[in-house]
C-alpha cells in the first residue's frame, strides 16, 4: 500500500484522495461501495421498465446489493480509524486539508456535490430496502424462496380458502416488535434452509405464533354469529360403481345470538365472557388434561382426567381459533381413503372408473414414490393392482393413464416425502377423524372423561356440536327437502 504523503504540506486533492485510499480496508470499502451502488443502479432501472418476477434474482439485488454497499461504507470508516490510530501525524493532513476546503469556491462546490450525491444514495438505498422489504412480506417470499422448506405448506396454502391472505396476516401479525422479531426468527431459518439443516417435516404447532386477536380476528371476529351450517360429506364405496354414500349435517357453530346476546353453539368456547383453558400433555397438544372454564376471575368449573399426571404438563393454553381452526390453510390428507373420496367428489379423481376407489386407495396409501415420477409409478402400480384383483374386468390404457394422473395430482397436493410430510403428519383438531375410539380433534376433551367435581363431563353427546340429518345414505335415498338443499349447496 502506498503511504500517504510525504508532503505536509495541505493539498486539498491529496487531502480528500486521502479519504478513499488510505489503506487496504478503505479501497476495498470504496471498491464495494462502487460497484454495488452502480449494480443496484441498474438493476433499478431494469426493475422500473419490467418489474422483476424472479425471487432469487430480486432477493439478491434488492437486500443484498444495499447490505454489500453498508458494508463496504463500514469497512471504508474502519479503515480510516484505524489510519489515524496508526499514523496519527498524518492527521493532520487530512484536517488542514478539510480546513483549506471549507474556505475554497470550487471545494464547497465539491462538499456540496458530494453532500447531494450521498443524500441521493440514500435515497436509492432505501427505495431499493423497501422494495426488498415489500417483497419479503410477500407469499412468494415465503413459499416459494426456500421451496423446498415451505414446499408443502405453500402448496396446500394456495388450495386453500386463505389463499390471497398473505403468510404474515396469519403468521407475524400487526406491529413493529412482531415484524422485528419476525426477522430476527427469519436469520436461523435462511442458515437451517441454505444448509439443508431445516426440520422435516416443519415442526407444528407453531408454539411462536400470535394470538388469533391479533390475527385470524382482524378479518373475522368471535361476536360474528354463525348460525348453523350445512355440511355434506360424500364417501364412495369400494364396490364397482364406486357407489357414494352421503351424510348430511347442521353443523351448530352458533356465536353471538343476535337476539339474545348470549353465545352458545361451537363458538362459545370462544365468547367474549368465557375462557377455556387446557393443559397439553405432549407437544402436539393431542393429549389434554386438567381443562378449566373461567369467566372472568371467576372459576366455573375445573375438569380433570382421572389418571392424569401434571408433571407432563408441557403448556397451559387460552382456547382460541387455532386450537380447532389449527389447519385453516395447511390443510393435508390425514387418511389416504378420505382424501381420495375429496379428490372424487371434485373430479380429480373420476369416479366412473371401475374400482376406482379401492384402486385409488390402495396405491396411494404408500407414499414411498418420487414426486418427480409420480404419474408414472402411480401407472405402474394401478396396472399391477387390477391385474392382480380384478383381471375379471378389462380396464382400457386411456382409463389407466386418466386414474394414474388424478391419483398423481392428489399425491403432488398431499405427500411430500422429501420433507416427512406423508398422510397423517399434520392432524387438523376440527372433528373428530381417527376413527373408532376417536380420541383427536373435539374429542380430546370433548370424551365423557374429563370430569369435574361436581360430576359433569365435557359431553361427546352426538347432538351437541351437529345434528345428523343423513348418515352414509345414497343420493337417490335421501328425502327429497335434503337433495334440494345439497344441490344448492358446495360439496365439501
Ligand atoms: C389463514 C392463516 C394462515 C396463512 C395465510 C398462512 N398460514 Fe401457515 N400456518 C397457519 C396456522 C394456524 C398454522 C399451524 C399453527 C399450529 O398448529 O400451531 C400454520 C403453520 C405453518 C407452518 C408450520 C408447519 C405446519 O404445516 O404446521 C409453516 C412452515 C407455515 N405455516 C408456512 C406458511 C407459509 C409459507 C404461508 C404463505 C405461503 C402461510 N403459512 C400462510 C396459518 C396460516
Ligand atoms: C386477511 C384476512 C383474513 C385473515 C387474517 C384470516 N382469514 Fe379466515 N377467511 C378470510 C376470507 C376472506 C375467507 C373467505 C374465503 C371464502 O369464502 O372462500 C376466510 C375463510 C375462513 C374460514 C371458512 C373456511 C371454509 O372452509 O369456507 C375459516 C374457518 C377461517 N377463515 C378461519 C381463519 C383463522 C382460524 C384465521 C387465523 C389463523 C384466519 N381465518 C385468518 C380472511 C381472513
Ligand atoms: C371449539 C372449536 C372452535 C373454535 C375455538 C373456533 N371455531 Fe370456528 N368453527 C368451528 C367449527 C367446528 C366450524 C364449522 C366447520 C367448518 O366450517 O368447517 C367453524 C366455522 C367457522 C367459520 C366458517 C363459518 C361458516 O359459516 O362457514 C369461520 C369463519 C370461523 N369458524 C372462524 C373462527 C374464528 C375467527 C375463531 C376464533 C375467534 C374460531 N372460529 C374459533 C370450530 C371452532
Ligand atoms: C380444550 C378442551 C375443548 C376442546 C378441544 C373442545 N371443547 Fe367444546 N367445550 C369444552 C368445555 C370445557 C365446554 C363447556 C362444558 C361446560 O358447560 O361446563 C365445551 C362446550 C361445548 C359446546 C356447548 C356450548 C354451549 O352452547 O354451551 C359445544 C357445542 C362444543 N363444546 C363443541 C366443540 C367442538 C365442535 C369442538 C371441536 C371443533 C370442541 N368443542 C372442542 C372444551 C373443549
Ligand atoms: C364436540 C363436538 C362433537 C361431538 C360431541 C360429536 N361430533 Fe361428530 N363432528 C363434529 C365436527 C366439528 C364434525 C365436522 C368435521 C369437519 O368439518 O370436517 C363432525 C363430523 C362428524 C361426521 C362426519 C364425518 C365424515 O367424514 O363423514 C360424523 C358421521 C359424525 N361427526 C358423527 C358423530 C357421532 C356419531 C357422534 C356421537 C358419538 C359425534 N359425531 C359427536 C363434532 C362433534
Amino acid at each position: 500500500m502506498n503511504s500517504p504523503s510525504e508532503n505536509k504540506q495541505p493539498d486539498l486533492k491529496k487531502g480528500l484522495w486521502l479519504y478513499v485510499v488510505v489503506n487496504g480496508f478503505t479501497m476495498i470499502g470504496s471498491l464495494l461501495m462502487a460497484v454495488s451502488f452502480a449494480v443496484l443502479l441498474m438493476a433499478m432501472g431494469a426493475d422500473f421498465i419490467s418489474p422483476i418476477s424472479n425471487n432469487y434474482a430480486l432477493t439478491i439485488l434488492f437486500a443484498f446489493l444495499p447490505a454489500i454497499f453498508l458494508f463496504g461504507f463500514a469497512l471504508h470508516v474502519f479503515g480510516i480509524i484505524k489510519y489515524r490510530r496508526r499514523k496519527t501525524d498524518e492527521v493532520g493532513v487530512i484536517t488542514q486539508s478539510l480546513g483549506n476546503v471549507l474556505s475554497d469556491a470550487r471545494s464547497r462546490k465539491i462538499i456540496f456535490f458530494s453532500a447531494f450525491a450521498f443524500i441521493v444514495s440514500l435515497l436509492i438505498l432505501s427505495a431499493a430496502g423497501h422494495r426488498a422489504l415489500i417483497y419479503s412480506e410477500s407469499r412468494e417470499f415465503c413459499g416459494t424462496l426456500c421451496h423446498q422448506v415451505m414446499g408443502p405448506e405453500y402448496t396446500t396454502y394456495l388450495d386453500s380458502p386463505h389463499s390471497q391472505v398473505s403468510c404474515v396476516e396469519c403468521h407475524i401479525g400487526e406491529g413493529m416488535s412482531s415484524f422485528v422479531r419476525a426477522k430476527i426468527d427469519g436469520i436461523p431459518m435462511i442458515w437451517e434452509a441454505l444448509h439443508d439443516s431445516y426440520p422435516r417435516p416443519v415442526p407444528s404447532p407453531v408454539h411462536t405464533l400470535r394470538p388469533s386477536r391479533d390475527t385470524c380476528e382482524k378479518c373475522h371476529w368471535p361476536s360474528k354469529f354463525h348460525g348453523n351450517k350445512l355440511s355434506l360429506f360424500t364417501h364412495f364405496g369400494e364396490d364397482i360403481d364406486n357407489t357414494a354414500y352421503n351424510t348430511v349435517m347442521v353443523q351448530n357453530v352458533g356465536g353471538q345470538d343476535p337476539k339474545t346476546g348470549e353465545y352458545h353453539g361451537i363458538h362459545w368456547h370462544v365468547s367474549s365472557n368465557v375462557q377455556i383453558y387446557y393443559e397439553a400433555l405432549d407437544d402436539k397438544r393431542e393429549k389434554i388434561g386438567k381443562v378449566t372454564y373461567k369467566s372472568g376471575d371467576k372459576i366455573i368449573r375445573e375438569y380433570k382426567l382421572a389418571d392424569s399426571d401434571d408433571s407432563k404438563v408441557h403448556e397451559t393454553r387460552l382456547m382460541e381459533c387455532v386450537d380447532c381452526h389449527n389447519r385453516p390453510s395447511h390443510i393435508f390428507g390425514e387418511k389416504p381413503a378420505f382424501s381420495v373420496d375429496k379428490a372424487m367428489v371434485t373430479g380429480v379423481i373420476d369416479a366412473s372408473i371401475p374400482y376406482a376407489k379401492k384402486a385409488a386407495t390402495a396405491v396411494i396409501t404408500d407414499t414411498n414414490v418420487s414426486r418427480d415420477h409420480a404419474e408414472a409409478t402411480f401407472k405402474t402400480r394401478l396396472s399391477a393392482y387390477y391385474a392382480a384383483e380384478h383381471a375379471d374386468i378389462s380396464i382400457s390404457e386411456a382409463q389407466l393413464s386418466t386414474l394414474a394422473a388424478g391419483v398423481a395430482k392428489l399425491f403432488l397436493r398431499n405427500i411430500f416425502p422429501e420433507n416427512n410430510v406423508v398422510w397423517d403428519t399434520h392432524p387438523s383438531h376440527l372433528g373428530h377423524r381417527g376413527g373408532d375410539n376417536d380420541e383427536r380433534g373435539c374429542f380430546r376433551c370433548h370424551d365423557d372423561k374429563h370430569t369435574s367435581d361436581d360430576g359433569k363431563v365435557i359431553s361427546q353427546d352426538c347432538d351437541l356440536c351437529h345434528n345428523l340429518l343423513a348418515e352414509d345414505e345414497k343420493l337417490d335415498d335421501l328425502a327429497e327437502p335434503i337433495k334440494a338443499l345439497i344441490s344448492s349447496h358446495k360439496e365439501k
